[in-house]
């Protein structure tokens, strides 16, 4: 963590929560956290698209200063794309981030790199806020391609966006041996990776990349998450399982305490 960057964490819920589970979950939330929380890190929740509507509602209902993400949206405004959604839809309902090329949508989707950079251009577009994921697979870390991994990703989703627009994006680094199998990076080996990442940003946005946000993700927990957020590359974290609990996310939230 930087004094200069405002942490963010993130809650992905991928393929949890209804929409009614959904605003128990956030009301629970908001009842764990305190204003000054909200103060000191930005918190996003992206629930399912079938939740988005109904989280919306009750944050400006009841005037709850979480912020609203999304997992994924498509790169045309609209169209014949039968059961995607558009980002301008996303951004009708108040959504402030949406996740571009999380890992599983890379594995088990088809999103390629292209189609990454498509996406954050697109979520750009219409005002909201990338999350561009990035991360090495096990045999990648292995055969010692991490950095070459992550940078060749980072380059490819940033293609031809530029330094105003870069500025406002957040990238997730989430090494996909350490996404719900409970083994995290060690901090020191997320730190030196984000470094990485970090250098090639430096490469790309001389002025702005210092300024942007890195998180990690994988096996974030309340018990881990004070380690990582005291290395200072670590701006925040992109959470999955732990996020889905009301109690445990708090925690995380609450690192500092
Ligand atoms: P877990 O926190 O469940 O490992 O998931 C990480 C992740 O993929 C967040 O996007």
């Amino acid at each position: 963590m930087s004094a200069d960057r405002k942490p963010i964490i993130a809650a992905n819920w991928k393929m949890h929560h209804d929409h009614l589970v959904a605003i128990q979950v956030v009301q629970k939330l908001s009842y764990a956290l305190e204003p000054s929380d909200y103060d000191t890190c930005d918190i996003v929740i992206c629930p399912p698209f079938t939740g988005i509507r109904s989280i919306q509602n009750l944050l400006e209902g009841d005037k709850i200063p979480l912020l609203l993400g999304a997992q994924s949206c498509h790169w045309e405004d609209e169209g014949a794309f039968t059961g995607e959604v558009a980002p301008p839809m996303l951004a009708r309902m108040n959504v402030s981030y949406v996740i571009a090329g999380h890992s599983e949508r890379r594995q088990l989707f088809g999103e390629t790199d292209e189609i990454v950079n498509k996406k954050a251009r697109a979520i750009l577009k219409h005002g909201m806020n990338p999350i561009v994921c990035v991360g090495e697979t096990l045999e990648e870390r292995e055969a010692g391609a991490t950095d070459e991994r992550v940078a060749t990703q980072t380059r490819a989703a940033f293609a031809s966006i530029k330094s105003p627009e870069a500025e406002r994006c957040v990238v997730a680094y989430e090494p996909i041996w350490a996404i719900g199998t409970g083994r995290n990076a060690t901090p020191d080996d997320a730190n030196t990776t984000i470094g990485v990442i970090r250098n090639v940003l430096r490469e790309l946005y001389r002025e702005v990349a210092d300024a942007m946000r890195i998180q990690y993700g994988g096996s974030v927990k309340p018990g881990n998450i004070a380690d990582l957020m005291a290395m200072p590359e670590i701006d925040g974290a992109l959470v999955g399982g732990a996020s889905l609990d009301p109690g445990d996310f708090s925690q995380i939230i609450r690192f500092r305490t």
